[in-house]
């Protein structure tokens, strides 16, 4: 299969790179990502010279680029956004444009190309927050409370129309909170690993009663894997580690805090950082576990190998950190 994935330096989109590359030895696959401040081709280098992974580096809202790049594959996966909610509550444009706009692009080049497969990378926070114990589940209305969400709950809606109106080969997947190596230091949990490695305190928003279900990021990646493969086109799938008990955004950060022997004095109580912040998410998944799946890793082995893998590769995001991983791409591809 050749496949084109949008978004594939960021962290869950080069993580699905190097989960193809290693479970399916003759996959061909295309990186067309256009390299915002998330997007990091040294989370990729070590396929550089590999025949079967190739960048381009374009922006999805640019539709001739995108169609360029889109001939001849048998399916995209369309990870490129913007995903940061604290970001987008403080300017919601990029959002607008990429998110909703740029699946709009996608979309179209399924269609003009006849591409016989896509799938739309969405998020459990269209549904917005839900009160204990109801679950959301695929068919329940959309309450987004951010212009991340908002956007996200955008796309799918084109998506949706796409599929009514013109049977487009489009499958939508709704992921909740993932975590693992390669995500970006702005996130609650490498923000918070990083921060104390360094000595800095972690800021915990509005209390950190707040309930995420954190997914280990290869479990996401071998979901996405399934619904391609064996998903029903036109379908959304829910996917979900559903840890039972449920964990705050506390306990989180005080496991964090153990696993690298500091205390609790580290946590710096801010608020008004995220206003609209929703409670509670928690989405049902029983539609991908009936195609087979369901997550390897615990929250706690995650979160030790995690920890693990922020504390080996502090070359990594110290980079990240000062900003140098941007020079990268001139160094290594060789442009002006
Ligand atoms: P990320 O911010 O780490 O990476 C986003 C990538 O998209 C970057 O490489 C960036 O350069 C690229 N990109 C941004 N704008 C682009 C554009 N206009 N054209 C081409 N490339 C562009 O994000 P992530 O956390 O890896 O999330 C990937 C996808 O998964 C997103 O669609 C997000 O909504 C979804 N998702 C994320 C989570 C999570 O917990 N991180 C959970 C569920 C769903
Ligand atoms: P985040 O990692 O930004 O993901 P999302 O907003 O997509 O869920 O935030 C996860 C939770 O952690 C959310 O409830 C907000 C909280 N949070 C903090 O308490 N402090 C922080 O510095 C960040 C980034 C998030």
């Amino acid at each position: 299969m050749k496949l084109l994935i949008t978004g594939g330096a960021g962290f869950i989109g080069s993580n699905f790179i190097r989960y193809l590359l290693k479970n399916y030895p003759d996959e061909v696959l295309i990186n067309f990502d256009k390299l915002t401040y998330a997007g990091n081709l040294e989370n990729l280098k070590e396929f550089e010279e590999d025949a079967r992974y190739s960048f381009i580096k374009g922006d999805v809202c640019d539709a001739n680029a995108f169609i360029e790049a889109a001939q001849g594959v048998d399916a995209i996966v369309h990870f490129a956004a913007e995903s940061h909610v604290d970001r987008s509550i403080h300017s919601g444009h990029e959002f607008i444009h990429t998110n909703v706009f740029g699946a709009q692009v996608v979309i179209d080049a399924v269609k003009e190309l006849k591409i016989p497969k896509m799938i739309l990378v969405s998020t459990d926070e269209v549904y917005g927050d839900v009160d204990a114990p109801k679950k959301s589940k695929d068919g329940d209305p959309f309450k987004p409370s951010s212009p991340y969400s908002a956007s996200k709950a955008a796309a799918e809606s084109l998506a949706i129309a796409a599929i009514r109106t013109h049977e487009a080969p489009i499958m939508i997947t709704r992921c909740t909170n993932n975590y693992g190596p390669y995500q970006f230091p702005e996130k609650l949990v490498p923000l918070f690993i990083t921060n104390l490695i360094e000595g800095k305190k972690v800021p915990l928003y509005d209390g950190g009663t707040q309930i995420r279900d954190w997914l280990y990021v290869s479990d996401h990646c071998s979901a996405i894997d399934l619904v391609l493969r064996k998903g029903t086109l036109g379908e959304a799938y829910d996917i979900a580690a559903e840890n039972d008990p449920e964990v705050t955004n506390r306990e989180i950060t005080e496991t964090v805090l153990a696993l690298l022997g500091k205390g609790n004095d580290m946590i710096e109580p801010v608020s008004g950082l995220r206003p609209g912040h929703d409670q509670r998410y928690a989405v049902d998944s029983s539609k991908i576990r009936s195609l087979g799946w369901e997550p390897t890793v615990t929250l706690k082995e995650g979160l030790v190998s995690t920890v693990t893998w922020y504390q080996d590769n502090e070359d990594w995001w110290k980079r990240v950190k000062s900003g140098d991983y941007q020079h990268y791409y001139q160094q290594h591809y060789q442009t002006s």
